[in-house]
C-alpha cells in the first residue's frame, strides 16, 4: 500500500547493458582459444610468440633453453605435425636444471595436417629450463611451428580471472521505476536489492549421515543449492545383494534436497573401476553382466527421472575398462545410449580424475578425454545426447596446483562447447589447503566454459576426513572459511541504491534471484517488493517486472 492508501502499480524497466568495455587488464589478456581439430594450416602462435618470438620451426631434436622464475606462470602452445602416420601422441617436456621432466603439454598428431599442443607450467623453481617435443613413436618426425611460451604473473594470472568473473558471471544492469501505466517515471525512488540466490552452481557433494544430523543438515542448507551424492546412488549402495535393492537412503536424501531447492547431479550409474563393483557383480561375464547391467541402468534411472540435473553415466571409463572388456568397446557409448532413452532431459556426463589436476597422466590428458567422449557421443543413436564433461578435479593432492596447466586443459575441454563441470574438487590436507583450495576453485569459477562446481567435502561429523570444511563443533577449518568467503564474494552484496530524476539507476549484479525492495521518494515504508531474476539467457535484454501494491 501506498502512503496515502492509495495502491500503487510500479513496473520495473530492467536493460542488461553491453559489458566488455568495462575493466582492464593489468598486462596482457590470456588467450582462451583451443582446438583439438587438426588444421590445414597452423595458426599464428598467441601472443606472437612470447618468449619464442623469433617464429623458428622444431623437430623433436630441437631443444631451446628458456629462464623459468618460480610464482610465475606460463601458458604454452604450438602447432605440430608429423612426418607420418596417425594419432600419434606428442608431447611437450620441459627439462629443469635439476634434471626433473615435466609434461607441460601433449597433442595427437597426424601427417597432413596441423594440431595444436596447448599446456602450461607453474614452475616451483626458477632456473633454466630446456624445452623440447617427443614423439610416442620414435620413427615418426615431429615438425613444430608458430610455438608460443607466455610468461605471466600471479597478479595478472588474477586480472585474467577477475576480467572474466565481470563479464561472463555478472552484469550491469539498469532499471526503470515507473508508474504503474508504464508511462510517468517515478522520481527518486529508493531501492534495496538483495540477492537470494546465485544461479552458478557451486555446491558441495552429501553423504547419509544428513539424515541423522541436523546439524549437518543446517550446514549444508544454510549455504548450498547444488549438491552430488558421494555414494548414495552408487549401485554398490543400492543393490549389496543380487537382485535386493534399496532405495530408502537416496530417497530419504532426495526428499531432503527437494524441501530446501538442493539441485542433484546423480553419481554415478556405473563405475568402471573393476575393484568398485559391487562384490556379487565381479564375477559376472557375457550375458549376466549384460542382463545385470541393463536391470541396473533401467532401475536406477527411471527411478530418478525428472528429479536429477546431471547423471554421471559411467565413471573413470579413460582409468579403467571393467564393463568394456566384459561386454565389448562399445559398453560405454551403449550406456549413454540407454540413459538417453530413460531420461531425455537430464545431462549425461563421463567423470574422470587427473584431467585437469596432473600434467604426469597421459590416460586422462584432454585430448585422450575429448577423443573418447567424441567417440562415444559419436556412436549411432547418441548424438543428440545433451552432453556434459564431468572433471573430477580430486587428485591435486597436498602440493601446489599447476593453475597454467590447469587452465589449458579447461581450454581444450571447453572447445567441444559443452558444459564443463568440476565436480569432485578436493584438495588433501597440508599445511596450503585452504590457499590452494581457493586457487582452484577461483580458477574453476572464472574460466569461460565452466558451468558448475561441486566439492567433495563437508563437515568432520560426517566422516569428511581430508576435505574437512568444519569440525566438529561446526566451527569453519581454514578451507571452511575459504568456501563461505567464495560464497559471499560470488553474490552480490546488498545494493541500495536511488533512482534519478527519470526513474532511472544502475547496479552491477551477479546472475541469480533477487528480491528488490522499492520505497517511493517520501515514503517511510516499502511500496512494492519485486521477485527478479537476473539470467543470462539470450533475448532477455528488457524485461519488464510487475510490481505489486
Ligand atoms: C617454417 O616452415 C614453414 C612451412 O611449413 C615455412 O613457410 C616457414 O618459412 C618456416 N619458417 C622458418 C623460420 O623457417
Ligand atoms: C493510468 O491510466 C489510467 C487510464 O488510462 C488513468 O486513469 C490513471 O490516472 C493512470 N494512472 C497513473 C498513475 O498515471
Ligand atoms: C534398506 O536400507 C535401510 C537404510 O539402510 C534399512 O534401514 C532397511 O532395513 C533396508 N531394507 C531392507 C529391506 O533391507
Ligand atoms: C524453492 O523454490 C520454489 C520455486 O522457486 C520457491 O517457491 C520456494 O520458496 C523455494 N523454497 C525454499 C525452501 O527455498
Ligand atoms: C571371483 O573369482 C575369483 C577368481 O577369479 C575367486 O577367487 C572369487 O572367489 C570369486 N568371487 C565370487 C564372489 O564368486
Ligand atoms: C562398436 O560400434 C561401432 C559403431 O556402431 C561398430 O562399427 C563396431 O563394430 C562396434 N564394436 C563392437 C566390438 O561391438
Ligand atoms: C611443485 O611441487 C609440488 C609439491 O609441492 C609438486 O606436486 C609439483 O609437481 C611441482 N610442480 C612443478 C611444476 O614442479
Amino acid at each position: 500500500m501506498g502512503e496515502n492508501g492509495e495502491a500503487y502499480l510500479l513496473m520495473l524497466l530492467c536493460l542488461l547493458l553491453h559489458s566488455g568495455h568495462c575493466n582492464s587488464f593489468d598486462g596482457i589478456p590470456y588467450d582462451y582459444s583451443a582446438t583439438i581439430k587438426c588444421m590445414a594450416v597452423p595458426a599464428r602462435p598467441l601472443y606472437g610468440g612470447g618468449i619464442f618470438s623469433n617464429s623458428m620451426n622444431w623437430t623433436s631434436r630441437t631443444r631451446q633453453n628458456v629462464h623459468l622464475e618460480e610464482g610465475n606462470l606460463y601458458a604454452f602452445s604450438a602447432w605440430v605435425q608429423t612426418s607420418k602416420g596417425s594419432g600419434i601422441v606428442v608431447d611437450a617436456v620441459v627439462r629443469t636444471s635439476s634434471g626433473e621432466l615435466h609434461n607441460i603439454g601433449k597433442a595427437i598428431a597426424s601427417n597432413g595436417c596441423w594440431s595444436m599442443l596447448k599446456g602450461g607450467l607453474s614452475p616451483n623453481s626458477s632456473g633454466l629450463a630446456e624445452v623440447s617435443f617427443q614423439s610416442k613413436d620414435p620413427t615418426a618426425e615431429v615438425w613444430v611451428e608458430n610455438v608460443a611460451l607466455q610468461q605471466f604473473t600471479m597478479k595478472q594470472w588474477r586480472s585474467h580471472q577477475d576480467h572474466i568473473i565481470e563479464k561472463i558471471r555478472k552484469s550491469k544492469v539498469r532499471f526503470r521505476i515507473v508508474d504503474r501505466n508504464g508511462s510517468a517515471p517515478v522520481p527518486k525512488a529508493s531501492i534495496t536489492i538483495k540477492q537470494t540466490t546465485p544461479s552458478f552452481p557451486f555446491g558441495c557433494g552429501m553423504n547419509l549421515h544428513i539424515l541423522s544430523s541436523k546439524p549437518y543438515r543446517h550446514w549444508f542448507a544454510s549455504r548450498f543449492k547444488h549438491t552430488t551424492f558421494t555414494n548414495a546412488m552408487k549401485w554398490y549402495s543400492t543393490e549389496l545383494v543380487q537382485g535386493q535393492e534399496n532405495y530408502t537412503t537416496p530417497d530419504a536424501m532426495l526428499r531432503f534436497c527437494k524441501k530446501h531447492n538442493i539441485s542433484i547431479r546423480g553419481h554415478n550409474v556405473f563405475w568402471d573401476n573393476p575393484k568398485c563393483q559391487p562384490q556379487w557383480v565381479k564375477n559376472l561375464t557375457g550375458e549376466e553382466l549384460r542382463e545385470t547391467a541393463a536391470e541396473r541402468m533401467n532401475s536406477v534411472v527411471s527411478r530418478y527421472r525428472g528429479e536429477l540435473i546431471a547423471w554421471d553415466v559411467v565413471n573413470e571409463n579413460l582409468h579403467f575398462s571393467f564393463f568394456e572388456d566384459r561386454l565389448g568397446k562399445n559398453a560405454s557409448a551403449e550406456f549413454f545410449g540407454r540413459a538417453h532413452e530413460i531420461d531425455r532431459n537430464v545431462r549425461l556426463f563421463m567423470n574422470e580424475y587427473n584431467t585437469v589436476e596432473n600434467n604426469g597422466d597421459d590416460t586422462a590428458h584432454p585430448v585422450n578425454y575429448l577423443r573418447r567422449f567424441g567417440e562415444i557421443l559419436a556412436y549411432p543413436g547418441n548424438e543428440r545426447i545433451p552432453a556434459g564433461i564431468g572433471l573430477q578435479s580430486s587428485s591435486f593432492g597436498h602440493g601446489k596446483p599447476d593453475l597454467a596447466y590447469m587452465r589449458s586443459g579447461l581450454d581444450l575441454y571447453g572447445s567441444m562447447g559443452l558444459p564443463l563441470w568440476l565436480t569432485e574438487v578436493s584438495v588433501d590436507q597440508g599445511p596450503h589447503q585452504g590457499e590452494y583450495l581457493e586457487q582452484i576453485l577461483r580458477e574453476g569459477y572464472s574460466h569461460p566454459a565452466v558451468e558448475g562446481i561441486i566439492m567433495f567435502g563437508g563437515p568432520e561429523e560426517a566422516g569428511y576426513k581430508e576435505l574437512t570444511l568444519a569440525d566438529y563443533e561446526f566451527s569453519n577449518t581454514e578451507a571452511g572459511d575459504v568456501v563461505d568467503r567464495l560464497l559471499g564474494e560470488w553474490k552480490s552484496p546488498i545494493t541500495e541504491a536511488e533512482a534519478d530524476e527519470e526513474g532511472f539507476c544502475e547496479a552491477s549484479l551477479f546472475y541469480g534471484d533477487y528480491d528488490i525492495a522499492v520505497r517511493k521518494a517520501g515514503a517511510n515504508s516499502v511500496t512494492s517488493l519485486i521477485s527478479y531474476k537476473l539470467s543470462s539467457a539470450p533475448g532477455e535484454t528488457a524485461v519488464h517486472l510487475r510490481v505489486g501494491d
